[in-house]
């Protein structure tokens, strides 16, 4: 287990948070690291910058969430990685597809050759504003920013000719829908998945999908790579192995 200081704790919205750590590790985008919070546990994050100074962008929903959210400047954070695959860098253009706190391990890869399709429940949800204004299309359950429906919504109105890689992160079912649309189309396409992670380091199983395990061979897989993967879209392991059914 390492630590790094903590240099800085942005505020993105009401429970999401980007700390900023002073760590030299090389890293890149699509790749995690597992947070130690004592007294709380591990979770595995996806770092939201990889150059220096490297950052995690964690929403809180429970209790771990919300003591690393409130990490003060100069404390530790403590971490064991980087670990996984990464998303393939590309020169061409980029379209990057996210719901929710997904677009936080594609943020690394936003730049001005890069359009942005997000979809969030309501717009006080955005988070990186800044650098989404002038480049994404947003969709909300509310309409209350951007297009009101979902993210298939924005997708249709969209030329895939026009980029050289998309790339895709976010809640299961949304990453399923992008798959089905995209997959009878001739395009190159990445997602990154998210299952239970205990180990990391390809021990415990427990990240497995369709006898994958995320944590040595993804969590980033090609769209190629999802169509011999059924459980994609369809069951998960819970934290105590017990396979649960993805519903909406
Ligand atoms: S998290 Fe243990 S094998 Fe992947």
């Amino acid at each position: 287990m390492k630590y790094s200081y903590i240099i800085n704790n942005v505020r993105e919205n009401e429970k999401t948070h980007t700390i900023f750590f002073d760590a030299d590790f090389n890293a890149m985008p699509g790749q995690f690291i597992m947070v130690w919070v004592p007294g709380y546990g591990e979770i595995p994050l996806s770092l939201s910058y990889t150059g220096k100074p490297k950052a995690i962008t964690i929403k809180a929903y429970n209790e771990l969430g919300m003591r690393l959210i409130n990490y003060k400047k100069g404390e530790r954070l403590f971490y064991r990685g980087p670990y996984g695959n990464h998303f393939t860098l590309v020169d061409g253009k980029k379209l990057i597809i996210a719901a929710g706190s997904g677009i936080a391990s594609m943020h690394p890869l936003i730049d001005d050759n890069s359009i942005v399709i997000e979809s969030l429940k309501n717009g006080s949800d955005i988070i990186f504003e800044d650098e989404l204004r002038d480049r994404a299309i947003f969709t909300t359950d509310d309409g209350s920013r951007g297009i009101k429906g979902h993210v298939i919504d924005a997708l249709k109105d969209i030329k895939l000719d026009d980029f050289d890689i998309i790339y895709v992160c976010g809640p299961e079912l949304m990453m399923k829908s992008v798959f089905d649309f995209l997959k009878d189309k001739n395009v190159r396409a990445e997602f990154s998945l998210e299952r239970e992670m205990k180990c990391a380091v390809g021990i415990c199983d427990s990240c497995s999908i369709s006898g994958i395990q995320l944590c040595t061979e993804g969590p980033v897989f090609s769209i190629e790579k999802l169509k011999e993967m059924p459980e994609f879209g369809v069951s998960r392991l819970s934290y105590s192995g017990k396979r649960i059914f993805i519903k909406v």
